[in-house]
């Protein structure tokens, strides 16, 4: 009898591809596993797993302590909450980028303010090239920000670029591509070897794949 395998899972824009690609390889998963209703902790008993459904930026966390064996988490995520787990796989799935986006008319200016979720992220990518700004951390919507004069630029994540061209800013530079990847509590990446790496080639195999 297999151990059973603690997933957290985040709610939101990576939630369906990240089920689909499960499924895909070869993981007896319902196609309807939809994170539309309120419960927090779903069980696939045929899979042995269990799936506990977190707000994206905790997944990470969930992991790192332990009460998750392994995680699909955003590639951004990962790198701003900076926590103790293992990458195992880039999964290719919620493909966008992380970018530096202004009004078209952006010029430089003294005490330049940057606005984004990703406080961490932001700092370091304009301290490494020698820019002092002053970053503020939002918690969404952060294309506001330029819009309504609180800062003169934004770290933020461009997938269709319609949010962009809907508000009229402009992409800049991008600073990193962004994927969702699955990571591993370093405990039960050990415990739970055999388990975690026969997921981990399941869905190599089957990222490769066409759909
Ligand atoms: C994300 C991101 C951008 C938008 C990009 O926001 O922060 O605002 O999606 O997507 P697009 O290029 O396809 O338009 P999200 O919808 O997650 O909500 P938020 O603004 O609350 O962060």
């Amino acid at each position: 009898m297999q151990e059973m395998l603690k997933v957290a899972m985040p709610k939101g824009r990576i939630y369906k591809q990240a089920f689909k690609l499960f499924r895909r390889a070869g993981l007896p998963m319902p196609d309807d596993s939809g994170d539309d209703s309120r419960r927090l902790i779903v069980t696939f008993p045929e899979a042995n797993m269990e799936f506990i459904l977190a707000k994206p930026v905790d997944v990470p966390t969930y992991v790192e302590y332990g009460v998750a064996d392994i995680g699909v988490v955003g590639k951004d995520v990962l790198m701003e909450e900076n926590r103790d787990v293992y990458e195992l796989l880039d999964l290719g799935i919620a493909r966008c980028r992380m970018s530096v986006i202004a009004l078209p008319d952006w010029q430089p200016v003294l005490n330049p303010r940057v606005a984004t979720k990703y406080p961490q992220v932001a700092s370091q990518y304009f301290r490494e090239r020698g820019q002092q700004v002053e970053v503020i951390k939002l918690n969404g919507s952060i294309e506001l920000a330029p819009l309504i004069g609180l800062a003169d630029r934004i770290v933020d994540m461009v997938e269709t670029g319609q949010t962009l061209k809907e508000n009229g800013l402009v992409e800049y530079e991008e600073i990193f591509p962004i994927t969702s990847r699955l990571i591993a509590n370093r405990v039960s990446y050990r415990m739970k070897n055999d388990r975690i790496q026969q997921l981990c080639d399941a869905l190599q195999a089957t990222i490769s794949l066409p759909e």
